[in-house]
Parts: structure tokens; C-alpha cells; sequence
């Protein structure tokens, strides 16, 4: 393949509604590993990504913290952008969906459809919530599945059979939002007439773009025929509003791919210091080799929507989709409620990025099947691997070259054809890193690093070093065997940037690269050596699943073995969910005594309650029943609070839990514990 490549790369664009987790960094650590090799061929290579800004769930997140939505998303972008460095994925440029260029963008592609008449407007029907005032996301629509009966299942498909349907079909349905009965109301819709570019998608999707099994997937629903895609949704709703159609705004999934090229936008602004206009963003896109890389849940976006807007938009098609599976944790789907929702950071509060990024590697290659971390062999894996193997070589020579050798490395290569086979192995290394067959890739590296340790084994430099006169002899084991180190590091470069980077300050010299190892070092010092890895031990895993399901966000994103869609909250009145039992192990109930009550201003239902859980300091909760208690009631009683419930920003203030009351049509009365309870005590 010829050199001067340019190659653009993308990660599928992260919610910026929950944290990122491991689930999604199958994905960034596949794309980021494919970036640093291109990068390390000497290929002008950029990699992108921005977080996915729009949409109903973000919106209401943004409520629930009390906050704005742009507020919300500035903070997770920080969160998000955290958890990538420390993972070691390399972005050129973050961006976020919410820009102006993507505003521009997305309303260029709208136009460039409307103008092609490729868009349609018709009323269509839809779930409402009359409490809530807004046409709810099936996934915020729970009832009774229609075919298996299990109860509280989504409005779009059953957990419980696997059964998919409309929200419409559902029994008994409830807004998850309010826990209302929803009421179907009709509305207008913008919708784009994908059927348009049937001919064109099935040339695109047959051809060398996608993975075989994905053109497959993507034939059977050409087949079926394309159905117009509804492309906009009704206020209220975070996002762009469509040009000359107020009150309706872009469904959050048109304009976040276009967020692919205003990242590009912003990156190549910055790069040239100058504003580029849209035509040159064009210009200068279609000279890239573009890279996708998505999960199989979001396929039929990249590979029929996305493809048929830049076809509509006169913008380059990407000339590559790279799809791979959900990640599974101890063999399940990883769970809340399991304790296995890993999120990145609980993970780098525990271990090392480089050992998920190896592990992953070792199971990664460029089909679409899911990968499983079980946590037992990813132990067993680093420590046999890394620890046990690579390291190894480098640690057994370290420390004869520092106590017999002045750290010096002589100045030949006493088995110059294994060293040779060693550089031979590169052609099969380099194209499994094309190929994205990474797993093939370490295993032939950990085949290297085993023949390595066979050789240290056989030359035995430790019996060598007991006999002074054998110095030279000592020197040339270890300048081979550290030669031969240098090349596994060169090879695992992508994977590892990081104890690459160490490895390239304890040698020293030119740093490691797939040209650079092709000249032995010889005659060279060496820096003392530093440790490079440690193994793992079963008790640093324990916290990686141990309250696990404290992470507060919902797994939202492409890898999620927990497919594509943000989950809901919980629904707020009782019927309108069930809960596990672990569910209701997580609400702390603590008793508490009313220090002080007062009326609030202005809130006609609502009292303001200190309250002593003996914490050391008073909570202040606001609590809907004014209508039934006068301040003066409720000072001195003891109460039941919820003790771990969100802080929840209202107007008059914070809001530090709940008090539970029971009520009916007649009246309402606040819980009370029974006798020999004392503020502070939890309840069971
Ligand atoms: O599924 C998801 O997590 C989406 N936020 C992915 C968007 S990728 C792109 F098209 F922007
Ligand atoms: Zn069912």
C-alpha cells in the first residue's frame, strides 16, 4: 500500500448523558490502536470523535441535575475527555455535537435533501405524556410485553422474549417519565426519503467498505425495502431547530455523524489558523481515506442513512466500516445490578489502561462477534503475557547488564538470524494491524517473545555471569536479548504506547518504530532500569465489580453489551416499574428527627424541613405537605428520609433527600418510626 495514505478516522460519537465505560472502549481502544499504527507507517492520519449532545435524554438528565443542558454537556465533555487521555486513545480533536459548524453543517445537509426533494411531511401519531408535555421515546414508554406478558418492558421491544414492537402494542403502557398513561396525539414530521438511494446503497453496501457479515445485514433490510426516516422531533427538545420549520428540531441521530466533519472542520481550522468555509471543508474531506468504526448496533445509520446524506450532500462516502461487537463481562452482559457495569474510571482507580488495552487486542479482530472480559483469564492473561513473558526478557537482562556490565550493550549481535527472523515477522504484524486482526497480531508477537525467553534459556547468562573471564560472552546474550525485547516493544507500539514510551527512555536511542529496529543496537549504554509492569492480583479485581453498581449513568452507548439506547429513569409513581431487590437495596432509609420547619415562600405546597440524621450536620429537605402539617407539628418528631437521594436543585434550594409520607385521596400522613429508633439509624 503506497505511503502518502491520509487517512481520517472515527470513533462512533459518545452520549453526553453517562460516563464513558468499558463497553464503549472496545471501540476507542480498537480505533485508537489502528490510529497509532497508521500513525507509526508514517501516515498522515487524524482521529476524531465528539460527544453526542442532543436529544430527549440529555434534555432530561439536564432537568433532573437542576441544570441547563449545555451545562450538563460542558461537564461530561471534562469527564469524558479525562477518561480518553488516561486511556490512552489519542483523539487529533474531541468535539461535541452542539457547535457551530455542526449547526451549519447539519443545516447544509437538510437543505442540500430538501432542495434534492428527498424530504416528506406527514402527521404521524405518538405516545404523549400529558403530565410531562412531550411525544415520549419508546424507550421511555414501559408496559406489559404483548406477546410473553412479562410486565414493565420497553415501548420498543421485550427484554424478557426479545419480542419487537410498537409502543402502541403494549399493554397497560406508562410514561416511565411520570408514570402516566400516555395519549396518542398527532404532530407533524420531516422525514427523508431514503428509498431515493436504494440503487446507490446497494452498490455501497456490497462493495469492499464493509465487512462482509455487515453487507449482509444491511442487504436483507435493502431488500425489504427502505422506509422513510423520520428526521425530526418536537419541542420540547435539546438540539437544532430545522430551518423554516419552528418548534421541530433534527432527531439527534442526523446531526451527530454529521458531527464527524465539524470536528474535521475544527481540527483543520485550527491546523491552517484560519476560518475554512464548508466548500473547502468538502474539498479537503474527500482527500482523506475515511475510517469509521462503530458497534453493530449502530449499523444501519453508517451504512444506509449516513452514506445516502453524503451522497445527497456531494460529500466523500467513507471507504471503510469497521464493525465489531458488544463487550460481555464474565460472560454476561455487563450489569447495574450484577456489579459488573465497569465504568472507565473504577477501572483506572484499579489497574493500569495498558492491561485492558492488551486484553482487548488479544481478543479483537475484525469481525463483528462479541468479546467477553472474563475477568479470571484477563488476570491470568496479563501475568502469563506481559508480566510473565515480555517482561520478562527485559528484567532477566536488566539486571546482569547493571551489575557485570556497566549497563552496555557490545557492539554485535551474536545470533544475527534470529534477530533476522524476529524482523521478518513485521510484514505478518503489520498487515494483521491493517487488517484490524489484532488478536493475530499479539499472538505472533507472544510466539516472538516465547522463542525470546527460549533463547535467554538456553544461552543461561546467569550461569555465564558467575565466570569473570566470559564478560564478552555475558555482553553479547544480553545486547541480543535486549534487541530482541526492543523489536516485541517496536510491534506492541500501538497497543502499548505507554510502557513503550518507558521501555524507549531506559534504552535510549532512536525511538521505536517498524524502521528503527532494522538497525540493531550496538555499542550503546542504557539508562539504569526501572520497573516496567507489575502482575495483577486477585485483590486488585475485586474492586472493579465490588459496587459497580454505584455508577450513576445509564449504559447509552455503541458497545455496551446493554445495546445503543439510553436507558430511562425510573418511573415515579408506583405500578409504573418494578423494581429487583437489589434495586431497592440501593435506597439508603435513615431515620431522622425534625430539628426546625418553616413555609417557603412563594410554594404553596411545600415545607422546609432541617433535619438530624446524625451526620454531624442538619440536611435541608423540601417536602410536599403543607396541606397536612403545620410547621409546628412536625418539629421535634422522628421521620424516615431517603438519605442517598441525588441533591436536587430547586428554586427556593437544594433539596438533601425525602421524607416518606403514605397518602390516598383523604389525606396524607408523615411515616413515623416506632419506638426506640434514633435519628441516624438505617432502616431495613
Ligand atoms: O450509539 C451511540 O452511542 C451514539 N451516540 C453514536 C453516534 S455515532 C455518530 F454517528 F455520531
Ligand atoms: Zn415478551
Amino acid at each position: 500500500m503506497p505511503n502518502d495514505r491520509k487517512v481520517l478516522v472515527t470513533s462512533a460519537l459518545p452520549y453526553a448523558n453517562g460516563p464513558i465505560h468499558i463497553g464503549h472502549l472496545v471501540e476507542y481502544i480498537q480505533t485508537d490502536i489502528y490510529v497509532r499504527y497508521q500513525r507509526l507507517r508514517g501516515r498522515a492520519c487524524y482521529y476524531l470523535c465528539a460527544d453526542d449532545t442532543h436529544g430527549t435524554p440529555i434534555m432530561l438528565k439536564a432537568q433532573a441535575e437542576g441544570v441547563s443542558p449545555e451545562q450538563l454537556i460542558g461537564r461530561v465533555a471534562t469527564e469524558h475527555l479525562r477518561d480518553f487521555t488516561d486511556f490512552g486513545i489519542s483523539f487529533d480533536r474531541f468535539g461535541s455535537t452542539h457547535s457551530d459548524e455542526n449547526r451549519v453543517l447539519s443545516e447544509h445537509f437538510y437543505g442540500r435533501l430538501k432542495a434534492g426533494g428527498h424530504i416528506a411531511v406527514r402527521a404521524i401519531e405518538q405516545a404523549f405524556d400529558p403530565v410531562k408535555q412531550l411525544f415520549l421515546p419508546d424507550r421511555f414508554i414501559r408496559g406489559e410485553c404483548p406477546r410473553c406478558h412479562a410486565a414493565d418492558q420497553y415501548g420498543d421491544s421485550c427484554e424478557a422474549c426479545g419480542a419487537t414492537y410498537a409502543p402502541t402494542d403494549l399493554i397497560n403502557p406508562v410514561s416511565a417519565l411520570s408514570g402516566a398513561t400516555p395519549v396518542t396525539r398527532s404532530s407533524e414530521h420531516y422525514f427523508f426519503k431514503l428509498g431515493d438511494f436504494a440503487d446507490r446503497l446497494k452498490t455501497f453496501t456490497t462493495s469492499d467498505a464493509l465487512p462482509k457479515e455487515a453487507g449482509h445485514k444491511l442487504a436483507e433490510w435493502l431488500t425489504e425495502g427502505l422506509s422513510d426516516w423520520d428526521i425530526s422531533r418536537d419541542a420540547p427538545y435539546f438540539g437544532f431547530e430545522i430551518p423554516g420549520a419552528p418548534g421541530k428540531y433534527f432527531y439527534v441521530w442526523l446531526d451527530a455523524p454529521v458531527g464527524y466533519i465539524a470536528t474535521f472542520w475544527q481540527l483543520r481550522s485550527r491546523l491552517e489558523e484560519r476560518a475554512l468555509s464548508l466548500d473547502d471543508v468538502r474539498a479537503q474531506w474527500s482527500q482523506y481515506e475515511i475510517h469509521h468504526f462503530i458497534g453493530k448496533d449502530i449499523l444501519n445509520f453508517h451504512g444506509l442513512f449516513w452514506p445516502a446524506m453524503l451522497e445527497a450532500a456531494d460529500f466523500a462516502r467513507p471507504a471503510a466500516i469497521h464493525v465489531h461487537g458488544f463487550l460481555t463481562v464474565n460472560g454476561k452482559k455487563m450489569s447495574k445490578s450484577r456489579g459488573t457495569f465497569i465504568t472507565a474510571r473504577r477501572y483506572l482507580d484499579a489497574l493500569p489502561a495498558e492491561y485492558l488495552r492488551y486484553y482487548f487486542a488479544a481478543k479483537l479482530n475484525s469481525g463483528i462477534e462479541d468479546i467477553d472480559l472474563n475477568l479470571e483469564d484477563f488476570r491470568a492473561r496479563i501475568n502469563a503475557d506481559l508480566v510473565g513473558k515480555l517482561i520478562n526478557i527485559a528484567s532477566r537482562s536488566a539486571q546482569l547488564l547493571a551489575k557485570h556490565l556497566d549497563n552496555t550493550l557490545g557492539d554485535v549481535l551474536p545470533d544475527a538470524p534470529l534477530y533476522a527472523e524476529f524482523l521478518k515477522a513485521s510484514e505478518t504484524v503489520e498487515a494483521c494491524y491493517e487488517a484490524c486482526e489484532y488478536s493475530r497480531a499479539v499472538k505472533t508477537i507472544m510466539d516472538l517473545a516465547d522463542r525470546a525467553n527460549r533463547y535467554v534459556d538456553e544461552a543461561r547468562p546467569w550461569e555465564i555471569a558467575r565466570a569473570p573471564e566470559r564478560r564478552a560472552n555475558l555482553q553479547a546474550v544480553c545486547t541480543e536479548t535486549l534487541n530482541l525485547f526492543c523489536v516485541l516493544i517496536a510491534y506492541l507500539k500501538p497497543i502499548l504506547p505507554e510502557t513503550t514510551a518507558k521501555v524507549e527512555a531506559w534504552i535510549g536511542g532512536p525511538e521505536l518504530n517498524f524502521e528503527s529496529i532494522k538497525t540493531p543496537r550496538l555499542s550503546h549504554a542504557i539508562k539504569p532500569y526501572t520497573h516496567l509492569m507489575r502482575r495483577i492480583e486477585p485483590a486488585d479485581l475485586a474492586p472493579l465489580i465490588d459496587n459497580a453498581q454505584e455508577a450513576s449513568a445509564t449504559p447509552s452507548s455503541s458497545s455496551a453489551a446493554t445495546p445503543g439506547k439510553p436507558a430511562p429513569p425510573t418511573a415515579g409513581k408506583a405500578g409504573a416499574a418494578t423494581l429487583s431487590a437489589e434495586d431497592f437495596a440501593r435506597v439508603d432509609l435513615r431515620v431522622a428527627r425534625v430539628v426546625a420547619a418553616d413555609y417557603v415562600e412563594g410554594a404553596d405546597k411545600l415545607l422546609k424541613l432541617s433535619l438530624d440524621l446524625n451526620e454531624g450536620r442538619t440536611r435541608t429537605v423540601f417536602a410536599g405537605i403543607r396541606h397536612a402539617y403545620a410547621p409546628a407539628d412536625l418539629v421535634g418528631r422522628l421521620v424516615v428520609c431517603v438519605a442517598n437521594l441525588k441533591p436536587r436543585k430547586m428554586r427556593f434550594g437544594v433539596s438533601e433527600g425525602m421524607v416518606l409520607a403514605a397518602s390516598d385521596s383523604d389525606g396524607l400522613v408523615v411515616l413515623e418510626p416506632g419506638e426506640g429508633a434514633r435519628p441516624g439509624m438505617t432502616i431495613r
